[in-house]
Order: structure tokens, then sequence, then C-alpha cells
């Protein structure tokens, strides 16, 4: 795995362009399976999860070619239905290719999904879902495999709104008899994108955003082209590295409606946020303050995603901050490491009390996943010294080229194997 060794304390200054949403790319990549064709999904970010993707695409007997930013599909050739264990294993989206390749196929194989060590990831809501639209369930030890020969539309209410559980009802439902509504489902801006993308392949698909998702199945789909939405937690990454380390620093190409709750917590901490026509620019040049009580929640609420960012952040502000984890259960390791760094951090069960010191100072550290890692960098760059990121691989899972985006801003960052 890579090494990131990050020396903190230059302001980062100047603009970078946001990044396609992984959490778009992927959905929509196994939607591609949905078509009898080719598909071109523009605005891919080049992250080690979209390869993943593009792998089990290829596995399932997709022809896949990527040409920059550009990912086309032709899933003319589709010819298996078994998900290969060890890309499943690799990332815990994986398992929306469950919906994908049981509305093509009939069927769909696979064992359990993978990610990062948040947490139970259970995934029951998917499973009673699929169940009541006909689906029937084999287990075979930690296999599975869905079988309906018709897929039949019904009314499913989400206990919670689940971003995947969502996903795969709403990619199983564009192949079955009838009409689907999804009560309670996700509302977070990449379900909309995913809708967007399956209305221009033929389906037909209405309320994403809102509080029922209706989908009629049964129209034959073809394949399209389609533009990937700038990536929300990526570009608050970038704002969160600025509010850490000072300067000022010029996000293009965003969507700041789709962050508010990340916005409004910045500048409660002091930082000046400004947006216009899809630039937004953070300036800090003032020490930070504590705020009030952070508390994950769906979307439109603050993400989970980004509570180890805002969390770095904070860790030298002035006064104590509060986070509550709602989401995931176990979704505080990266505080262990920010204490290595001299944070003060009190964590019990699902909150953790932050209180500000005048300063972090570097130390070796570890990336626990995907955006604790991303936290720490985010740690490091407002730090006094050296830190080294060991198991910094987990980053490039969701971030395109982070350190070079990073030296652009000016920041002192080097990447070498471990
Ligand atoms: C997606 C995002 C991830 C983000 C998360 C929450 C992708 C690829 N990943 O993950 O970055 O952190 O949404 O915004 O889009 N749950 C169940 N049973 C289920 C499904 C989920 O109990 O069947 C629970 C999970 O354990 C978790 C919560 O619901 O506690 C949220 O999970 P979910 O919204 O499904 O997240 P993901 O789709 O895995």
């Amino acid at each position: 795995m890579n090494v990131y060794t990050i020396n903190g304390g230059n302001r980062l200054y100047g603009e970078i362009e946001a990044q396609g949403a992984k959490n778009s790319a992927l959905p929509i990549l196994a939607a591609c399976v949905l078509a009898d064709g080719e598909s071109v999904v523009e605005n891919c970010p080049r992250l080690s999860d979209v390869d993943n993707t593009v792998e089990i695409l290829r596995g399932l007997g997709c022809k896949c070619e990527r040409s920059g930013s550009e990912v086309t599909v032709d899933a003319s050739g589709v010819c298996t239905s078994a998900v290969p264990d060890e890309l499943m294993r690799e990332m815990r989206s994986s398992v929306i290719f469950l919906g994908a390749v049981l509305a093509r196929t009939g069927e769909a194989e696979i064992c359990s999904p993978g990610g990062c060590e948040i947490g139970r990831r259970p995934i029951d809501l998917h499973i009673s879902a699929l169940r009541s639209m006909g689906a029937e369930i084999v287990r075979d030890g930690d296999r599975m495999l869905f079988r309906a020969a018709k897929l039949k539309g019904c009314d499913i209410s989400l206990a919670f709104p689940s971003v995947g559980a969502t996903e795969n009802i709403m990619l199983a439902a564009t192949a079955a008899e009838g009409i689907t509504r999804i009560h309670n489902p996700a509302r977070e801006p990449e379900i909309c994108d995913l809708q967007a993308f399956l209305r221009a392949m033929g389906a037909r698909v209405s309320g994403a955003g809102g509080l029922t998702i209706e989908i009629e199945g049964g129209h034959k789909l073809h394949g399209v082209r389609h533009r990937v939405l700038p990536d929300r937690i990526a570009t608050v990454t970038y704002l969160a590295a600025a509010a850490a380390a000072g300067g000022a620093v010029t996000v293009s190409g965003a969507r700041p409606y789709q962050f508010s709750a990340v916005s409004a917590a910045l500048r409660e901490a002091g930082c000046e946020i400004t947006e216009r026509s899809g630039r937004v620019t953070l300036v800090r040049h003032r020490p930070l303050r504590a705020i009030g009580p952070v508390r994950t929640m769906p979307y439109p609420g603050f993400p989970t995603d980004a509570q180890s960012i805002l969390m770095s952040v904070l860790a030298s502000a002035e006064g104590s901050t509060i986070f509550v984890e709602n989401i995931f259960e176990n979704r505080f390791r990266h505080a262990g490491e920010l204490e290595k760094m001299g944070a003060d951090i009190c964590v019990e069960g699902r909150v953790a009390v932050v209180t500000g010191v005048k300063r972090l100072r570097g130390a070796p550290v570890v990336a626990t996943d995907l955006r604790g890692g991303a936290g720490l960098a985010v740690a490091a760059l407002g730090a006094e010294g050296r830190t080294r990121i060991e198991d910094a691989g987990h980053i490039a899972r969701g971030y395109e080229q982070l350190d070079v985006a990073l030296r652009t801003l000016g920041a002192d960052v080097t990447v070498t194997e471990q």
C-alpha cells in the first residue's frame, strides 16, 4: 500500500476542478448492464473502485474501454449472472450489481460484499426488498443466489433510507412487471443521478430526491451517454484542507447546494465560503472555533462521509465540538490516529467530543478507511512537522490523485510505495 508523507504548515492557495462523483459513477456503471448495447459514462473519476467495477463488468461479459475520464460499456455480451468473489470482496458498492444483474438475467449470484471497515454493513434491506418483488434466495455459506423468472412491482417501505438498497430496488424494478414504489428512499444527489441515467435509457422512473420513488418496469432499455455529477465529498475535502491549513482554495464545477450542511459547519467554524456559478471558494485567515453538535444524517443532513474530514479541521479549533455518528456504528477509528497527532478526542459509542488543541503535530499514523485516511491528510496539512500516513491506498478508492491536487495548491505531499 502507498504511504503519504506530508510536511504540514503550508497555506493552500489556488483552484482545482471537482472530480466526478464516485458514488454516482459506481451504480451508473452497474446500470449499464441493463441495456442491450453501448453506454458511455463521462466524468468517471480515475479511482481503484471504478477500476474494480469495470473488472466486474468484464467478468459479466461486457466489453469495457476507458479513455481518460470516459468509460464505454458494451453490455450486449452479458453471459453470466455470477459476480466474481474476489472483486465482490474488494468493495462494498459491488452489491449494486445484484439489482442490475437480476434485472438483466433473471439471476444474480454474489458473495458477501467487502468495503471499508466502518461497522457492520448488513444487506438485509436489499434482500427483503428483492424478496418482496418475487426473488427467491438460496444461501450457500456466504454465497447467495437470487432468482426470479419474473420480478413483480410492489410497494416497498424502507425502515432506513439506505443508499445502496434504494439503488438496487430502482435497478431491479426496471425489469419488474408493473409499478414499484419505494417509500422512504435515500434522497442523496447520487440517487437523482441514477434516475437521470435510467430515464435516458428509456426507463420510467420518477420521484428521486423526494419521499417516494416510482418505477414502471418492463420497458426496453438502450445504451446512452451520460455525464456523472461532481463529487460533493471530494469537493468538501479540498475546502476542509484549506480550512485546516489556512489560505484560500476554489473548487470549480461543483454543486454547492449538495453539500450545504458541510459548508454551514465550516462557516460556523470561522471560514468564509463564497459560491458563484459552480465555483466555491473557502478562505480561512482567522483561528478556527468549535461549533454546535455535528450529527451525521441521511441527505440532506450532514454526510457521514465528511465526518472524519470535519473532525480533523476542528481538532485544532478553540473549544469543544460534539460529533454524533448516526449512520455507521464504527466510524471513529480515525480519532485514535488523530490522537497520535496530539488531538484531544473522547469517544463513547456513537459520540465523540473533540476539544481543540493549539496545533496538531506530525506523527506516524495509519489510514483506517477511505474517508478516515482523507481526514488524516487534512489534519496533516494543518499540523506542525511531518506526518507519515501508512495504508494510504484506501485514499485512492475515493480521490483522484489527491496528492497531485494538494501539491497544485501548494502542499508538501509525497507518495511512496510501502
Ligand atoms: C453509501 C455510500 C457511502 C455512504 C453511505 C451513507 C456508495 C457507494 N456508498 O453506502 O459512501 O457513507 O451511503 O451515506 O454510494 N443498512 C442496513 N441494512 C441494509 C443496508 C444498510 O442496516 O440492508 C444500514 C448500514 O449498516 C448503515 C446504514 O444503513 O448503518 C446506511 O447504509 P447505506 O445507506 O446502505 O450505505 P451504502 O449504500 O453502503
